[in-house]
């Protein structure tokens, strides 16, 4: 059955540099990588995975060649969209070669799996965090939407829409996300939207549209819901999510979240 994992906000920096000073991202991909190299063969069958955004920190020719040496080692074909701490030109140049790459334009794109489609979405606003869906982003997904006819679909953004409940993050969310809400609304099929951008596994329903936040593989957006919280990251363990179809008589998509941790291997239940 059809399958891939999403991998979300790599944040890659040149050799030898830390995030804030504080969180190794380089090491984290480079465990990441590892760690589904590693899983695979217990995983059956994986078509590609996605990276939903912020590949690099700051959006360099060299975050971007470095992102590319550390991903030459997956055992799996990729795709990407953008995020707000990518550059567009830097990363049409770095993966030009890339099927899925447009010449120009928003780096947007549809793939489909067979029983259910994922469309890439462009979400990257230069000089802002928040992001924004270009109007040849929707003129995009109202045609695909039409072509599509209700299949299954996943919509893949960096910016998601759903609140997460960290204020700062949902000041920088896919601001106009309404609009586009309103489309998949009207869509005869089962869709679901699935971002990254928070660095953390949430997961909610806007209207009827169920919305996936994806974590990081490195570090995350600390979660403190106490007044005057500092907004900060944290090093938690990072992770990816595998989305797979499944047949039967509950036919659909499911996800599962994979820690990037090692761990001994699986005692048979007696
Ligand atoms: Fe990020
Ligand atoms: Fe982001």
């Amino acid at each position: 059955m059809p399958a891939f994992i999403q991998i979300s906000d790599t944040h890659i920096v040149e050799k030898g540099r830390l995030v804030c000073g504080a969180s190794d991202t380089n090491a984290a991909l480079r465990n990441a990588v590892a760690s589904i190299n590693w899983r695979r063969p217990s995983l059956g069958k994986i078509d590609c995975a996605i990276v939903t955004g912020d590949l690099t920190d700051n959006g360099t020719a060299e975050e971007y060649a470095h992102f590319s040496e550390i991903m030459a080692e997956l055992n799996l074909p990729w795709i990407a969209i953008p995020g707000n701490h990518d550059n567009r030109e830097e990363m049409r140049t770095a993966f030009g070669s890339q099927d899925w790459m447009p010449d120009a334009g928003p780096i947007q794109w549809l793939r489909d799996f067979g029983p259910f489609a994922v469309l890439g979405l462009d979400t990257l606003l230069a000089e802002a965090h928040h992001g924004e869906l270009s109007e040849s982003g929707f003129t995009f997904i109202d045609t695909m939407l039409t072509d599509l006819a209700g299949k299954p679909l996943i919509v893949a953004t960096h910016h998601p829409w759903l609140h997460c409940g960290i204020p700062e993050m949902d000041a920088d969310n896919l601001r106009n996300g309404a609009i586009m809400m309103e489309l998949l609304e009207q869509y005869p099929g089962d869709v679901r939207m699935m971002s990254g951008h928070v660095h953390r596994a949430v997961t909610g329903k806007v209207g009827n549209i169920l919305c996936q936040i994806a974590p990081s593989t490195g570090h995350s957006v600390h979660r403190d819901q106490r007044e005057n919280a500092k907004h900060a990251l944290t090093l938690e363990a990072g992770a990816v999510t595998l989305y797979m179809w499944q047949e039967g008589s509950q036919s659909g998509l499911i996800s599962d979240i994979l820690p990037l941790t090692t761990f001994a291997e699986p005692v048979p239940f007696q």
